[in-house]
């Protein structure tokens, strides 16, 4: 059968940095409060950038990276929660032409901070059921276009970021398993109310601030440790794989007390685990792909890396993913 591997990786970064000192300036916070509580001290806010931007940028470092030429990519997908037009055309059409790609499949997810794993379970199948052979996915975020800017509980954990990989077939460095998985009955714990069919654009709507993304933070927090843990327990489980088999674990970024908690019970070390938090806090889709980049940038993801991957987000969805990098 056709393998899948991930042979390339590119991230993006607006210029503009939003510091904790910055937001004690905006809301009644504290850089101490959010420090302890988030592990995040920066963010960055794209100020004249669109979601479409972001990603395309991302986008093109991972083509560049890959080798391949703009012809040989059959598909364009972005997960986005925080696409440029509300519907249509999707985040990825608009990727697909700045980057001059024709006669390609393109089309948004969206699946909030698990985006990258559900895009990479549908790269994975597109490129092994034979569908297509190099498939451009890209997670990609203007969160501060759906911030409350007045509701400290929520402002200071988000930021804006784009990250990209190419997917194809080849014979090495296969992408070895992914799962992802869902419970709707939480959604209403993390929404975004307004704006939409629901509760249409109105002066109401507006005036109520549902156009803002909301979410029980205590509740997402408890729920998002339990399923995470059991979630890279069962992948590594199920893959015969010892947790320090692992060259690289690679989890969402979104608050860096997740990321310990799961870091302990799986007893990997610190040169094992990846934290990008700090420095440009909770990016949703992109944040997999922009710490993998920075691990790439470091050469602390090489060539062959044995890579494990976990996220999850509102929905809610979840899911974690096993790899090798087939990148150079
Ligand atoms: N600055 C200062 N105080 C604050 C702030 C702030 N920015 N925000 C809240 N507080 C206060 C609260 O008002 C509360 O005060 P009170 O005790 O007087 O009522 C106190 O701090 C504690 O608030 P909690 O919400 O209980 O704080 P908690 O320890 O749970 O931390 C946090 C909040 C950081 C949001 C945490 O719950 C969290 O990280 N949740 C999970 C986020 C996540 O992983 N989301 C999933 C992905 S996101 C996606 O998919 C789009």
């Amino acid at each position: 059968m056709t393998k899948a591997s991930l042979i390339s990786i590119g991230a993006y970064a607006p210029k503009d940095i939003l510091t904790n000192y910055d937001l004690e300036k905006i809301v009644d916070t504290s850089d101490e409060w959010i420090t302890k509580r988030t592990g995040i001290k920066e963010r960055r806010i794209a100020k004249d950038e669109f979601t479409s931007d972001l990603g395309y940028r991302a986008a093109l470092q991972a083509l560049e990276r890959s080798g391949l030429d703009k012809s040989d990519i059959d598909a364009v997908i972005c997960a986005t929660i925080t696409p440029d037009y509300f519907c249509m055309p999707s985040t990825a059409c608009v990727i697909a032409n700045k980057l001059g790609l024709k006669d390609v499949t393109a089309f948004d997810i969206s699946a909030a901070c698990t985006g990258f794993i559900y895009l990479l379970e549908l790269a994975k199948s597109m490129i092994e059921s034979g569908a297509k052979r190099n498939i451009l996915i890209i997670g990609a975020e203007k969160t501060s276009a759906i911030m409350d800017w007045s509701d400290r509980s929520i402002c200071v954990l988000f930021g804006d970021g784009a990250g990209a990989a190419v997917v194809s077939a080849r014979d090495n460095n296969p992408i070895l398993d992914v799962h992802t998985s869902s419970d709707g009955s939480k959604g209403e714990l993390l929404i975004t109310p307004g704006c939409a069919i629901v509760n249409p654009a109105n002066k109401d709507t507006i005036e109520n601030r549902l156009n803002f993304m909301k979410m029980s933070g205590n509740d997402v927090f408890k729920i998002a440790v339990n399923t995470l843990t059991k979630d890279v327990v069962n992948i590594l489980e199920k893959n015969q794989i010892p947790s320090d088999n692992i060259d690289l674990f690679i989890p969402h970024q979104a608050n860096l007390r997740i990321i310990e908690a799961v870091k302990q019970r799986l007893n990997f070390s610190d040169s094992q685990c990846v934290v990008t938090v700090q420095k440009y806090g909770n990016t949703s889709s992109a944040s997999i792909p922009m710490a993998m980049n920075d691990a790439y940038e470091s050469s602390r993801l090489k060539n062959g890396s044995l890579v494990l991957l976990d996220a999850f987000g509102g929905g809610f969805t979840w899911g974690s993913a096993l790899l090798y990098f087939g990148g150079k």
